[in-house]
């Protein structure tokens, strides 16, 4: 019912030429993957040679960011026209290191969600909480609204149009993952606000990733989570064979 989808985020890491060696070592890693939808996000730069490696393969082309205005004295930005025009399919929005560096909101991942659903690819909504949100008890209050926030003005099926990757900020970059049981819980609480938004057959519907020093060593048992359907992964997607050894326990995965 609800497809596996897992992405290697590759931040700022890479210079071009890099990119389109790791790209080229992820497609023929991939090459036998048939169920888990597999992604890869570059940065901006390398992204047109990327879809050259990768076209034709199992692999998708994942964005970083985007921003919401069609063009225009934006310096610095990139449009969603231009990530389409080189065969974009996942835009990464609201990442964590998005909201807390670079002054992301819960308003502008709203209107960058719009505007890349607008062009028909497919948002990676990020939401999590800090440490000291969790051991505020503000677990539910921050993903609460940053999830009504997200989802402000969509219907029902434009957020079937959506993966949310659900990103502890703690967890982040530091080695510490969430245990199995601590990410199910958040995961299954998400399910459950989008089933009070959209009813529960869109919310079973949405796939629900889990992002944080995800690993092969960890990926087995956070993917057999009843909720949890994927991977945004960060520093072991700079090397293909961990990241494919994140995907592949996915494989044989029914959600
Ligand atoms: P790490 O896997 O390096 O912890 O990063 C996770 C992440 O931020 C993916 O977007």
């Amino acid at each position: 019912m609800r497809k596996i989808v897992i992405a290697g985020n590759w931040k700022m890491n890479k210079t071009v030429a890099e990119s389109v060696k790791l790209a080229a070592d992820v497609v023929a890693a991939a090459k036998n993957i048939k169920n888990v939808v597999v992604a890869i996000a570059p940065t901006y730069l390398a992204l047109a040679k990327v879809a050259e490696v990768i076209n034709g393969s199992n692999v998708k082309l994942a964005a970083q960011d985007v921003h919401w205005e069609n063009q225009g004295a934006f310096t610095g930005k990139i449009s969603a026209d231009m990530l389409k025009e080189i065969g974009v399919d996942f835009v990464i929005i609201g990442h964590s290191e998005q909201r807390s560096y670079f002054g992301e909101t819960d308003e502008t991942v709203n209107k960058k969600v719009k505007k890349v659903q607008s062009l028909g690819m497919t948002p990676i909504i990020c939401i999590g909480e800090t440490l000291a949100e969790r051991q505020g008890g503000q677990l539910e209050s921050v993903l609460t609204r940053q999830v009504t926030g997200a989802y402000e003005g969509l219907s029902g099926d434009d957020a079937l149009r959506t993966v949310i990757a659900y990103e502890p900020v703690w967890a982040i970059g530091t080695g510490v993952t969430a245990s199995d049981d601590e990410a199910q819980q958040a995961h299954a609480f998400v399910r459950n606000l989008l089933a009070t938004r959209f009813g529960n057959s869109v919310a079973q519907s949405i796939s629900i990733q889990y992002g944080g020093s995800m690993k092969p060593e960890n990926a087995a048992g956070l993917l057999a989570q009843k909720d949890i359907d994927g991977g945004l992964i960060g520093g072991a997607a700079l090397k293909a064979d961990s990241f494919l050894g994140i995907v592949t326990p996915g494989e044989t995965l029914d959600k």
